[in-house]
């Protein structure tokens, strides 16, 4: 069966991403740092027939997603389809938000290292296997002011941005390769209470898109507009 590791996987898009691609074949590898939760979405992905294991690890600690995203190869004999989107529901030290004119070294560094080191790091314990093979999948995930910043989000969005950059870079020089890399923004606040004025979208809207990708293997990127 093929395998799709999913780092950031929460209750919210991680969820949605797996039951997207598991109801369709796949095994599924969840990343993240807290097993409980992990074990939880493995219990609620194997009552709907879904192979699914946790594998804890923190993208700010790359050795541990080094060894997590190995741990989940060796498990199920490859990964094929990777897809990275942490996001810092519960407090993540060092991360916080900055407007343009105040962000510095400091509170952009954290957003470096979250939205752009992790991804480089998962990326690599990947792409050799996916290159020998020539077949694979790299999936990765911003909000949509990578694109279109907006101020509240001036150090967030700068990180997002350079993590977008490096992705549809990837795309093109693994073109005729066999992988394909892209990259998703999400113009929109996912699930229920989001901010007044501020589209929303359900994870289940929005996972269909990277089975998309997944499918047509052209597009370096996919914009969801809530
Ligand atoms: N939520 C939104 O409104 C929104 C809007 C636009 C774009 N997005 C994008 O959507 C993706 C997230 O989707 P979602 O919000 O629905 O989240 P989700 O899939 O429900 O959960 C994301 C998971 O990331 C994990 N995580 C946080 N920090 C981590 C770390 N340092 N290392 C490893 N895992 C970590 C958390 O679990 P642990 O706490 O257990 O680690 C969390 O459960 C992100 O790419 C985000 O940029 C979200």
């Amino acid at each position: 069966m093929p395998t799709i590791a999913i780092v950031g996987a929460g209750p919210g898009l991680g969820l949605a991403i797996a039951r997207t691609f598991g109801s369709r074949g796949f095994d599924v590898a969840l990343i993240a740092r807290t097993k409980d939760k992990l074990e939880t979405l493995v219990a609620q992905l194997g009552k709907e027939g879904i192979t699914a294991e946790a594998f804890p690890a923190d993208v700010l600690d790359r050795p541990s997603l080094t060894t997590a995203l190995e741990a989940a190869a060796d498990r199920f004999g490859g990964i094929d389809v990777l897809e990275y989107s942490p996001a810092p529901h519960s407090p993540v030290p060092g991360l916080s938000m900055a407007v343009p004119s105040e962000v510095t070294v400091d509170n952009l560094q954290p957003q470096i290292e979250y939205n752009v080191y992790g991804a480089l790091a998962a990326a690599a314990a990947v792409l050799p296997a996916m290159r020998q093979a020539g077949a694979g999948t790299l999936l990765f995930t911003t909000g949509g002011g990578s694109v279109h910043p907006v101020p509240m989000l001036g150090n967030v969005n700068a990180a997002a941005a350079a993590l977008r950059n490096w992705v549809l870079n990837l795309h093109n020089e693994l073109a005729g390769s066999g992988v394909h890399a892209a990259h998703v923004a999400i113009t929109a606040w996912i699930g229920e209470g989001g901010p007044e004025g501020i589209p929303s979208a359900t994870p289940e809207q929005i996972a269909p898109l990277y089975w998309e990708l997944y499918e047509h293997r052209d597009q370096p990127e996919l914009v969801f507009n809530g």
